[in-house]
């Protein structure tokens, strides 16, 4: 099976290709990724000279050596992660989001439909369905839940889902669509709240809560996520969309001072900031379709996936110190210098 990831050197891409290697050692992946900011090939550096892993640097927009690339790699399923992710910045400029999370999906659709027919997986988001009220915890997303969204990179990831569905029904690409919370774990862009605010205290750094840090998200390890699409591609029904969330739901200042009092900080470190425009109040999957039908649970329980994910941080200083000496810096003092 030759499977095709791309935006696998962010940080789910290249979790779902270290499980791919790990559990199916007859596979061949084939990681497609333009290494924006996000992307970091130091990531994949342990596998690089694996004989059943190949590398592109290659945008899913660039429909041309796309195209080529499948002449070359025969794909029998592209699973597609590469997107613009981060809420913030879309804030700031929508305009890349809506050429590769839009553009780069109807690409990478054409030359599935070109070379066969391929097998296509879409992994989307839960922000699609737009938040749900704080007072109101008796409500969850399900797959039925309409689209409503509220950031550009929401709308943009709502689009490319519509995007799926079109194919499958007017072409009848064979579909599927996952739509993923928040997930945290080894290889997370240090722009993200969890690892931003492990990397803030360990430089004894102010942690900048969004308002009164009292918005919701329902976090899931990056681990159960990548088990979730492995699931979905290898027995997923075509044509369906499957949420996927653990039922762990947080506050935004209960996961800050659960980092903070781990690493033994302060809780002086954190600063309450201008809050995020438009910002989503909460997050809940319903995750009863895909384990009903697919027999996914979550496996890691929230106290152990964060101690594994700030073990990480603190033993992995190699990886993330120089994203955040370089390019990221520029980042950090513009979003957070004035807030
Ligand atoms: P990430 O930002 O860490 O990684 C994105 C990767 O895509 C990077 O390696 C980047 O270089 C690559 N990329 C960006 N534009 C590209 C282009 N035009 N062509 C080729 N590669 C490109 O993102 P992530 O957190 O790993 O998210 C992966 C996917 O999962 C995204 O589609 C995101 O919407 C979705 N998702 C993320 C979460 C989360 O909590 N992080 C939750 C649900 C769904
Ligand atoms: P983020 O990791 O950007 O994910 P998303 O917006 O896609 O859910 O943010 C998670 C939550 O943390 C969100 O409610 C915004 C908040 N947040 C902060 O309070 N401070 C920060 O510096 C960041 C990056 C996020």
């Amino acid at each position: 099976m030759n499977i095709v990831v791309t935006g696998g050197a962010g940080f789910i891409g290249s979790n779902f290709i270290f499980h791919l290697l790990k559990k199916y050692p007859e596979y061949r992946v084939i990681c497609v990724d333009k290494l924006t900011y996000a992307g970091n090939l130091s990531t994949l550096a342990p596998i690089m000279n694996n004989p059943n892993f190949k590398f592109y640097k290659l945008d899913i927009c660039d429909r041309e050596n796309i195209y080529k690339m499948f002449e070359e790699e025969h794909p029998d399923v592209v699973v597609n992660f590469a997107a613009e992710s981060h809420v913030d910045r879309s804030i700031e400029d929508p305009s890349i989001f809506l050429q590769t999370n839009i553009i780069g999906t109807s690409v990478l659709m054409d030359a599935c439909r070109k070379y066969g027919n391929i097998r296509y997986h879409q992994v989307s988001t839960d922000e699609v369905y737009g938040d749900l009220p704080l007072d109101r915890p008796d409500l969850f997303f399900t797959e039925e839940t309409p689209i409503h969204t509220s950031s550009p990179y929401s709308s943009s990831k709502a689009g490319a889902d519509l995007l799926v569905q079109a194919y499958h029904r007017t072409f009848n690409l064979p579909t599927t669509i996952s739509r993923c919370s928040n997930n945290y774990g080894p290889y997370q862009f240090p722009e993200k709240l969890i690892p931003l605010m492990i990397i803030n205290c360990l430089n004894n750094k102010p942690l900048p809560v969004y308002g009164k840090g009292l918005n919701v998200r329902d976090w899931l390890y990056v681990e159960d996520h990548c088990k979730a699409i492995d699931l979905i591609i290898h027995k997923g029904k075509i044509g369906e969309i499957y949420n996927v969330g653990g039922h762990n739901e947080m506050t935004n200042i209960d996961i800050v001072k659960l980092i903070v009092n781990k690493l033994g900080k302060s809780e002086d470190l954190i600063t309450y900031v201008t809050d995020r425009k438009g910002h989503d109040l909460r997050y809940a999957i319903d995750p009863t379709k895909i384990s009903n039908e697919l027999g996914w649970l979550p496996e890691t329980k929230f106290k152990d996936g964060i101690e594994k994910t700030i073990d990480w941080y603190l033993n992995n200083k190699d990886w993330w110190e120089p994203i955040i000496s370089g390019e990221y810096m520029n980042y950090y003092e513009k979003m957070y210098s004035n807030r």
